[in-house]
């Protein structure tokens, strides 16, 4: 366990120091982008405007054909474009392969000071992390990066959420953690051909009556445990928990309802793989205007966050204050990006 008095020394001479608090930033969905894809680059600009991070892919999905040519398309774009308030991240490959020293050699040289955040995927532990952190303090020595590079790992091994509180913690530069529900299936094995959400399978039956009526029966979450221990994980060492991915784009409610399950349990956002999954994480990910008007007549009632007051027949004190700050304070960050959302919020 390194000294507290350490823990936020830059790792290289000349990085720059690492951060104290997680930047406020709006982060809703991380859109997934294939960079290899010229047609898809050329959208680039447009998805600034719509979504709150655009993240350059070059691990799972991009052809091992394609692996160089993605590198060069993500540096291509993240120069073109002005992404202002909008998060600009990569995926980079897995520290096992062939292609993350290249990865990471040439982005932060290239396009260091525009990159916010490495997603790591495959974490297993603390060192992976630990590597990373001490390779972008190098590269950002080398390359004059004068903010540091943040981590984002994917939570998608058996090992790595055995690890998971150890890996929130590891470093300074630690944004948040996605769920990998794809990979973390298969490294359970787990019986699911399925990316993310729930299955037909997990379920509990009620029990058999005398009289032999139907017996209820209804579908479980199977992400629910890793999702949970995810959050607290994130929650108590300050950093943001994720829904990952989800695969079935043709059924639109059940990604609605997987992500609304991961909003309300504390997580701040989802990925989005298709242009339809970017509006359903904005829906869910922003908090629902009737809860917004409640919460702010809590705060309002109670100035100081202190004592007893009843509204609307409904029981509130200290620990009911601090729950609606959590809503109106992500509804403020909504409202400075939304217009829309800011008046029905009335804020
Ligand atoms: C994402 O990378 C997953 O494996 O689900
Ligand atoms: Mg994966």
């Amino acid at each position: 366990m390194k000294l507290p008095r350490d823990f936020f020394k830059p790792l290289a001479i000349g990085a720059p120091a690492p951060l104290r608090e997680l930047p406020v930033r709006l982060e809703r969905m991380i859109h997934f982008v294939p960079p290899h894809m010229e047609k898809v680059r050329a959208k680039v600009p447009d998805l600034i405007a719509k979504v709150d991070v655009v993240l350059g892919n070059l691990e799972d999905a991009i052809p091992i054909e394609a692996k160089e040519a993605a590198r060069r398309g993500f540096i291509e774009m993240a120069k073109a474009s002005d992404f202002g308030s909008t998060g600009l991240w990569t995926r980079i490959n897995a520290l096992n392969s062939p292609w993350v020293l290249d990865d990471l050699f040439e982005i932060v040289r290239e396009v260091g000071d525009k990159l916010d955040v490495v997603m790591l995927p495959k974490v297993e532990g603390p060192w992976d992390i630990h590597y990373l952190d001490q390779l972008l303090a190098q590269l950002e020595a080398r390359h004059q990066v004068r903010k540091p590079i943040l981590i984002h790992a994917i939570l998608e091994t058996a090992e790595g959420v055995k690890n998971v509180e150890a890996i929130a913690a590891a470093s300074p530069r630690m944004h948040g953690m996605s769920l990998g529900p794809a990979d973390l299936a298969a490294s359970r094995a787990m019986k699911t051909t399925r990316v993310g959400g729930g299955h037909p399978d997990y379920r509990v039956l009620a029990d058999a009556t005398e009289a032999g009526s139907a017996r209820a029966s209804a579908q479980q979450d199977l992400w629910h445990y890793t999702v949970a221990k995810m959050v607290d994980a994130c929650a108590s060492a300050g950093i943001k928990p994720f829904y990952g991915p989800f695969g079935d784009f043709s059924d639109e409610a059940a990604c609605e309802a997987q992500f609304r399950n991961a909003f309300l349990m504390g997580c701040a956002g989802a990925w989005s793989l298709h242009p339809t999954q970017i509006d359903i994480a904005k829906k869910v990910f922003s908090p629902d205007p009737g809860e917004v008007r409640f919460a702010k007549k809590i705060l309002d009632a109670m100035p100081d966050g202190s004592g007893a007051v009843m509204i609307d027949g409904k029981m509130q004190d200290d620990a009911t204050w601090k729950q609606a700050k959590v809503i109106v304070d992500l509804a403020r960050i909504v409202a400075a990006k939304d217009p829309k959302l800011a008046a029905e919020y009335g804020l």
